[in-house]
C-alpha cells in the first residue's frame, strides 16, 4: 500500500505539474436553450447549466466566465482556447469523446418531437414523417439522428440557434421538430397557450445516437482540470446543492 500510494504521489505530482493551473475558468455555452442556459427578462444569464456551473466553480474554488458560442462552432471554439470548457447541454457520446474530454455526466435527458395540434399524427416514423419538414438544431446529436433515419424520406431544416428554428416553427415553415425534450417542453408547451403539441414516445436509444447524457467538455489534455469539476460534482450531489439546483428549474 505504500508503495502505491508513492507511486500514485508521483504520478499526481508529474501530471499537475503538464496541465495549466486555471484560477478562471472561461465556460463556452450556447444560449438560449430553455431551461437549461437562457436570458432573463432582464437579460441575466441563467438556466440549469449555468446555476450549476457556477456552483462547480465556486466549490472548486475557481471564477467562471460565460462565452457565448453557437452550437456549430462549440468544439472548435475550445481547441481554439476561446473557452477552457463547455457546459451547454452537451450530450456525451463516442464521436465527440474522441475530441473532447467529458466530465462525468451531470443529467440525463431523452429526446422528443414537438409539432403543432394540427398535425395528425401520433407516432413519428418513416411512413408518417414522409414528405414532411423536421427542424432541428445543426450539429446536435438530433440532427444526426434524423439525417439518418428519415433523410430520405422528409426534407431537414437545420437552424444555428434553437431559436431560430421555434420561430420558423411558429411561422408555420415546419411541420415537426425534434430536439432535447426538457427544452420543447419549455419552449413549445410551457411558454404557449397550448399551440404545441408532444409527439409520440421520448426517445434515448440507441446511444450510438443518445449517448450518456450530458457532461461538462475540456481539452483532452485538460485532465486535471476535469478531475477537480467531477470532485465537485460528487460533493455538490452528497451536499444537497445539486438537488436544489435541480428543483429550480425542474420542480420535485
Ligand atoms: N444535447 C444535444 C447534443 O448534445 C443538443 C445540445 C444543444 N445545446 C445548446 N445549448 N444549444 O447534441
Amino acid at each position: 500500500i505504500l508503495t502505491l500510494s508513492v507511486l500514485g504521489l508521483a504520478v499526481a505530482a508529474a501530471t499537475s505539474a503538464q496541465a495549466r493551473d486555471y484560477d478562471n475558468v472561461r465556460i463556452g455555452v450556447d444560449v438560449p436553450y430553455e431551461p437549461m442556459e437562457y436570458r432573463t427578462a432582464d437579460g441575466e444569464l441563467t438556466g440549469f447549466d449555468i446555476d450549476l456551473g457556477n456552483a462547480l466553480c465556486e466549490e472548486i474554488g475557481v471564477s467562471c466566465e460565460w462565452v457565448e458560442q453557437e452550437w456549430d462552432g462549440i468544439i472548435p471554439g475550445l481547441m481554439s482556447r476561446n473557452y477552457d470548457a463547455i457546459m451547454s447541454s452537451m450530450t456525451i457520446n463516442d464521436e465527440r469523446r474522441r475530441q473532447v474530454l467529458f466530465s462525468e455526466p451531470y443529467i440525463t435527458m431523452p429526446s422528443a418531437w414537438f409539432a403543432p395540434q394540427s398535425l395528425d399524427i401520433d407516432e413519428a416514423n418513416e411512413e408518417t414523417l414522409d414528405g414532411m419538414t423536421i427542424g432541428v438544431q445543426r450539429g446536435t446529436l438530433q440532427d444526426n439522428y434524423v439525417t439518418d433515419n428519415f433523410g430520405s424520406v422528409a426534407d431537414i431544416s437545420r437552424y444555428a440557434t434553437a431559436d431560430d428554428m421555434v420561430l420558423d416553427m411558429d411561422a408555420q415553415r415546419l411541420d415537426i421538430v425534434f430536439l432535447d425534450f426538457p427544452i420543447g417542453h419549455y419552449t413549445l408547451i410551457e411558454d404557449n397557450d397550448g399551440e404545441y403539441k408532444e409527439v409520440g414516445e421520448r426517445i434515448s436509444e440507441p446511444k450510438e445516437y443518445f449517448g450518456d447524457g450530458f457532461g461538462i467538455a475540456f481539452r483532452q489534455r485538460d485532465e486535471a482540470l476535469a478531475e477537480r469539476f467531477n470532485e465537485a460534482l460528487a460533493t455538490l450531489k452528497e451536499n444537497g446543492t445539486y438537488d436544489e439546483i435541480h428543483a429550480r428549474y425542474f420542480g420535485d
